[in-house]
């Protein structure tokens, strides 16, 4: 889906066959959007079975959060809080498409999922994404955007659906177009939180802002030349390889909205120039045997703890659509 260039939906062709389709439970007229969403993911990519509908390759890893002194002053959520022990995080680091043979030389975001297990039972997700912007505004014109892709394969007449929703959407068509080299690492990548949240402290301040995850190892991509001679798993391997040697460092930052940002517009990346707080530090030190495709974890970006709240409505879309495609991956096959 987030191949760079107007070529997102030959890329989806050539990977996945385009013939498979879900088997529809409802006429999709009766079908709520998030479940829409999930059907158009696999439109475009297929059904994979035990495999999540987007970001279907990945690798899981284990570490800690340490929170920062300055998060308490944005949030009174539990896990942003002085501990008196780190937090066990699991996280976990995918490929943005929908196949689970996707060479990793793709030119697409890369995510970055995030369990943090408090003392208390609790637990909170943060779910990031490799580039600072949506390709649109709302669940619903998503929706749209990835049912032309679907529709536009090799042998669709031009102008293709894709063409005509990049020709009405100039956020998405810049997105499409704006260049994703591969990076050396998943550890080599700043991932962005895209969706506002609320943040409230223990004084009842409210601020709103959005995650940025910065690797401490310094933002590094790889050459054409480089990527020429990569093999489709190199960061799979690249990642293990690397914390083997020693932990990976992440700075969880959180990007201050100003007076006229828009908190409900994911397509618009709000100035770099944003004041940013430091909320912690996340140290992954541990790879596991876990599958690349067919794990039984479920992150969702609306399990939050009290002192957080998601401020933009595409949260809420993507924590129902999310459960949906886990509950179709963990279906016996
Ligand atoms: C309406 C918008 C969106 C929809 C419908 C959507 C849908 C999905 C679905 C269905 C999955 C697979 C879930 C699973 O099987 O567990 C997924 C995974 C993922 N999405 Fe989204 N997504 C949306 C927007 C975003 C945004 C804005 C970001 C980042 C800021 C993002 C980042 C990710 C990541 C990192 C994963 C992989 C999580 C994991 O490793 O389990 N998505 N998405």
């Amino acid at each position: 889906m987030w191949k760079s260039l107007a070529a997102a939906a030959t890329l989806a062709f050539a990977i996945v066959s385009p013939t498979v389709v879900v088997a529809q439970q409802a006429p999709a007229s009766q079908k709520s959007v998030p479940e829409q969403l999930v059907d158009a993911f696999n439109a475009v990519f297929g059904v994979h079975p035990g495999a999540r509908a987007n970001h279907a390759k990945g690798v899981i890893l284990e570490g800690t959060f340490t929170p920062s002194a300055s998060a308490a002053s944005v949030s009174k959520a539990a896990h942003l809080q002085k501990q008196k022990n780190p937090i066990p995080v699991t996280v976990r680091f995918s490929d943005g498409s929908g196949s689970p043979t996707v060479p990793d030389t793709n030119e697409m975001p890369r995510g970055m999922a995030v369990k943090f297990a408090l003392a208390d039972g609790s637990k909170t997700d943060l779910v990031v994404l490799s580039f600072n912007g949506f390709p649109v505004a709302t669940a619903e014109e998503f929706r749209d955007f990835l049912l032309a892709i679907s529709a536009s394969g090799p042998d669709a007449p031009k102008p293709t659906a894709f063409d005509k929703f990049l020709s009405s959407h100039p956020t998405a068509k810049a997105f499409v177009e704006a260049p994703k080299p591969p990076p050396v690492s998943y550890a080599t990548l700043t991932y962005f939180g895209i969706n506002a949240f609320k943040f409230t402290n223990a004084k009842g301040v409210a601020t709103f802002g959005r995650y940025q995850l910065r690797p401490v190892a310094g933002e590094q991509f790889l050459t054409k030349e480089q990527v020429s001679k990569m093999g489709p798993d190199y960061l799979l391997d690249e990642i293990g390889d690397r914390v083997r040697r020693g932990p990976i460092k992440f700075k969880l930052m959180l990007q201050v909205a100003e007076q006229g940002d828009k908190i409900d517009d994911p397509s618009i990346a709000w100035p770099d120039t944003r004041k940013k707080v430091e909320l912690g530090t996340i140290m992954i030190t541990t790879a596991t045997k876990e599958s690349h495709t067919a794990d039984k974890l479920l992150f969702l970006p609306g399990a939050v703890l009290p002192g957080i709240e998601a401020a933009d409505p595409m949260i809420a879309a993507r924590s129902a659509a999310y459960p949906i495609s886990f509950v179709r991956r963990l279906k016996p096959q």
